[in-house]
Formats: structure tokens, C-alpha cells, sequence
């Protein structure tokens, strides 16, 4: 079997790769073009960025799998049987379950919310003094998921999981875990001071809150709630048999891993290019313009040059560099190399959105290329595609346009250092700003167009 070219196998190759992935990407694709090998230990790991490889990846079902072996490394992150982690029956199964709760009306339900939860944050905010985009941005996407999933926004339940959920989702971007991740040695309870300890802790306080809330929905169905949980309470698995709570349990960490930091890494890069380029944001507001005093949130979910600004955020910098792996199962040829079973090949995300014959002039914001022309799935994948295509893709584009269109309409914003040129950093498997994105909040206005300066205390 002749594989793909690519660099000779070094013990710096994967830390290059993790410290600075999208140079190492650009240099790869630079090197070797469309498909290349990286040699992790003994396994190849074939790397693709062309969209006729990367559509056979998505859709060679029988040969190219998305096996959940492949993900074992998150399972202390999300556990044994969240989403990652499955594959086959079970993971179609619990993927087919979310789709109603995560998709149509039922999304469309939560738009008003959005908007007010995005005011409320920004609301926080001083002005005049500077804040950081990326952490606040988090705080409007926490709770947005906690509405998604769990249907709540107000109470002292809300404020239970809203306050957990923030430490389980900083601690696990935090080095300490990181470290526990790649060292399982490090993964001892020493106690609730130790960082692997209040790892556990963290784990067994939300454990305890979602069994008596689960515990509670199902002694009091509601069938009027909208959200994933109240979707799964009553659902039955693969074999016919009811969804126990464990079963309930294990779906939500992926979920909120997946979710939570994606978003509001998205809508922290739009922020950024919006303020750094003046003519986008000036068309933006043009266009938000004509929809008149409060536009309903599917009529800002429809405008096109808000939608291309989005597309043309998540392809510069999508959030994740690649795909989740695929194992190729039985010999496959593609583009022109057979590859053998055991191989593990990715969808290389960044590289396929830097291709000049897809989107000439490449580095640059271009919003524009997005109402000339239509994109197959396999040339903007921002969302992945196959059977691991990220199933939360509605939820995150509506919540990204309306969060966009409030913070517009009611916040004048400035890049605190408009010079500075924001490169991405991972975080997890996110890569947003390595800054954080500092700006500064000069104005709020109570009506689209009307100024008022309110002076809000900062948190
Ligand atoms: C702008 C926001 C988001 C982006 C750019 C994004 C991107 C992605 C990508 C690239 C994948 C990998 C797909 C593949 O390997 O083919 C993925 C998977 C996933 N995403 Fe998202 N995502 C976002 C928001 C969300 C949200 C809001 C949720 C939850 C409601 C979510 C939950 C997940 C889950 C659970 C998976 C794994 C799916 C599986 O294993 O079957 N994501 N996402």
C-alpha cells in the first residue's frame, strides 16, 4: 500500500501541530497539496482537503467509519457512552433523537429568547471601559444551551446549573485538566483540592443535579416543554426498551462540550471582523436597518449579507482545524491512494475553506463570495458532514445571527486595539482569538438608531 506523502514521523510533529495547528496546516497543505500523511506513533493518519476525498470520507459508509473507539481520549471529558464515544445503531439512535428538539420550530421557538438573554449580558457591561468578547460571548451561549437543553432560564434550578455548568465548562478548558487528559496518571481523587479531585466533584454535583430534575420531570410531565431533556425522558432506545436516567444523563455532556464554546467562538471571530472592517458592519446595519423597529427573529435569521458574514466567520476560522476521525474499515481508493483498514483519516476543515479555486484571495474577509456563489457540503463544512455532522448546526447559526443582529442594533462597539491582528489559539478543540478579543462598549441605544448613554455597572 502506497499512502499519501507527508512529513517523516517525529515526536515534534504532533506538538507543532498542537501549538500552532493552522500554520502547521498551511505548511502541510503548502508541501504535500490536497492529501498527506502524518504518522502518529504507528497509526497513518491521512489528512484530506479536497472536497471530492472529503465527500468519499462523508459518505463511503461501508468502507470509512466514525467509529467512537477513535474519540476514547474525550471519555473523561464526556464519558463512555456520550455522543463521541458511539457509533453504529446506538449513536444514529441517540442522534436521531435530538434532531426535533434541536431543529425547526422548536428552535425557532427560543429566537426572542436569544435576544433577550444577549441584551441582558451586554447590559452588564460599562461603558467606556474595556471587556473581553470571548468570555462574554460564553456567558450568552451558557445560556442559551441551558434553554436548548434543559428548557430553562429563570429559577433557582436555572441558577443551580447555570452556575455548575460555568466551573464544569472553564475547569475542562483549564491546563490542569489538558494535563490530565493526555497523563492519565495525573487522574487521581486526591480530595476536592486536588485538580483531578474537583474534576469528580464538579462531575458528581451535576450528576446529582440532573437525576433530580429528571427525576422530578418525570413525576410531573409537562408535554407542553419544548427542550432536549423533556425530548428524551419518555424516548426509548435503540432496542425499544425506555431511556433509563443513566441513558438520559450520558447524552448531555457532549452536548454542552460540543456546544457551548463552538458558538461562542464563532460569534466572537464575526465580532472581530465586523469591527475591524468598517464597510461590513456599515452593510450590516444597512441591511438590519430595513427590517424596521423589532424585526422578528426569523426575518433577521433570513437576511443574506448577515447569513454570508456568518459563513464567511466560520470559514476564515472555523472552529475546529479538522474533523472528528474516521476509520477506514475495508480498502478504499482515494484520490488515487488505496488505503488500507486500520488507517484514520480526517477532514482537514481549515485547509479545504484556504483553497484558491474555492475562494479566491483566501485570507481575506470576504462576505460577498458567499451571495455570488453556492458551496457543496464537502467545499464549506464548518459543521463537519456524515454521520458525525454536528447535530446542534440550526441551533448555532440562529443563535449566531440573532446574537449578532441585538449586539449590533443596540451596542456601539470598538476593537480596543484596532491594529492588533487577532490570530486563533486552541482551547479544547475550539481555536477562538488568542486574546480573547478585547473591545470596548462606547454606547447603547435604547431604540435602533436612537443613542442614549447608559451607564451600567460592569460585573
Ligand atoms: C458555531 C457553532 C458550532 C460549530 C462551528 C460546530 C462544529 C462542529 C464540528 C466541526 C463537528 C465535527 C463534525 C465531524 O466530525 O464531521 C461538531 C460535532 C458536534 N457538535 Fe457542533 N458545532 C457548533 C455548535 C454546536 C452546538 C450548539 C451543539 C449542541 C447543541 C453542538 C454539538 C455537537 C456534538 C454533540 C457533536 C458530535 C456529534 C457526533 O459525535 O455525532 N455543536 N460540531
Amino acid at each position: 500500500m502506497k499512502l499519501p506523502p507527508g512529513p517523516k514521523a517525529s515526536s515534534g510533529l504532533l506538538r507543532q501541530f498542537e501549538s500552532d495547528p493552522l500554520n502547521f496546516m498551511d505548511t502541510m497543505g503548502d508541501r504535500y497539496g490536497d492529501i498527506f500523511t502524518i504518522m502518529a506513533g504507528s497509526t497513518p493518519l491521512v489528512i484530506v482537503s479536497n472536497p471530492q476525498g472529503i465527500k468519499q470520507i462523508f459518505t463511503s459508509a461501508k468502507e470509512i467509519t466514525a467509529s467512537g473507539k477513535l474519540n476514547q481520549g474525550g471519555a473523561p471529558l464526556v464519558g463512555n457512552n456520550g455522543l463521541l464515544m458511539l457509533d453504529g445503531l446506538r449513536h444514529k439512535h441517540r442522534r436521531q433523537l435530538l434532531m426535533p428538539p434541536l431543529h425547526g420550530n422548536r428552535v425557532q421557538a427560543y429566537g426572542q429568547r436569544i435576544c433577550q438573554v444577549a441584551e441582558k449580558v451586554m447590559n452588564e457591561l460599562a461603558i467606556a471601559q474595556p471587556f473581553y468578547a470571548y468570555p462574554t460571548m460564553q456567558k450568552i451561549t451558557l445560556e442559551v444551551i441551558l434553554q436548548a437543553l434543559f428548557g430553562l432560564y429563570e429559577g433557582e434550578r436555572y441558577e443551580q446549573f447555570r452556575r455548575l455548568l460555568s466551573n464544569l465548562l472553564s475547569f475542562a478548558r483549564s491546563r490542569w485538566l489538558g494535563l490530565s487528559l493526555s497523563y492519565p496518571f495525573l487522574r487521581k481523587d486526591l480530595g476536592r483540592w486536588s485538580p483531578w479531585g474537583y474534576w469528580l466533584h464538579l462531575q458528581r454535583q451535576f450528576d446529582k443535579l440532573l437525576y433530580t430534575e429528571i427525576e422530578e420531570r418525570r413525576a410531573q410531565a409537562d408535554p407542553s416543554r419544548a427542550d432536549v431533556l423533556s425530548e428524551l425522558l419518555f424516548a426509548c432506545d435503540e432496542t425499544g426498551q425506555p431511556m433509563t436516567n443513566q441513558d438520559i444523563r450520558d447524552i448531555f455532556p457532549s452536548l454542552l462540550f460540543g456546544g457551548q464554546d463552538a458558538s461562542a467562538t464563532a460569534i466572537t471571530w464575526a465580532l472581530y471582523w465586523i469591527h475591524r472592517l468598517p464597510a461590513v458592519r456599515e452593510r450590516l446595519l444597512e441591511e438590519l436597518d430595513s427590517l424596521g423597529e423589532n424585526p422578528d427573529p426569523m426575518s433577521i435569521s433570513a437576511l443574506p449579507y448577515l447569513s454570508a458574514v456568518c459563513n464567511e466567520a466560520l470559514r476564515i476560522y472555523p472552529t475546529q482545524v479538522v474533523t472528528f476521525p474516521r476509520l477506514v474499515e475495508s480498502p478504499i481508493e482515494v484520490m488515487g491512494y488505496e488505503l488500507s483498514p486500520g488507517t484514520v483519516t480526517r477532514g482537514c476543515i481549515y485547509l479545504t475553506h484556504q483553497r484558491e479555486d474555492l475562494y479566491p484571495e483566501p485570507k481575506q474577509f470576504k462576505p460577498e463570495r458567499f451571495l455570488e456563489r453556492q458551496y457543496s457540503p464537502y467545499e464549506f463544512l464548518p459543521f463537519g458532514g456524515g454521520a458525525r455532522r454536528c447535530p446542534g448546526e440550526a441551533l448555532a447559526l440562529f443563535e449566531m445571527k440573532l446574537v449578532l443582529a441585538t449586539i449590533l442594533c443596540r451596542y456601539q462597539l470598538v476593537l480596543a486595539d484596532e491594529k492588533r491582528v487577532e490570530k486563533p489559539k486552541a482551547r479544547g478543540v475550539n481555536y477562538p482569538p488568542a486574546s480573547g478579543l478585547k473591545m470596548i462598549l462606547l454606547e447603547v441605544s435604547s431604540h435602533k438608531g436612537r443613542s442614549q448613554q447608559l451607564v451600567t455597572s460592569s460585573t
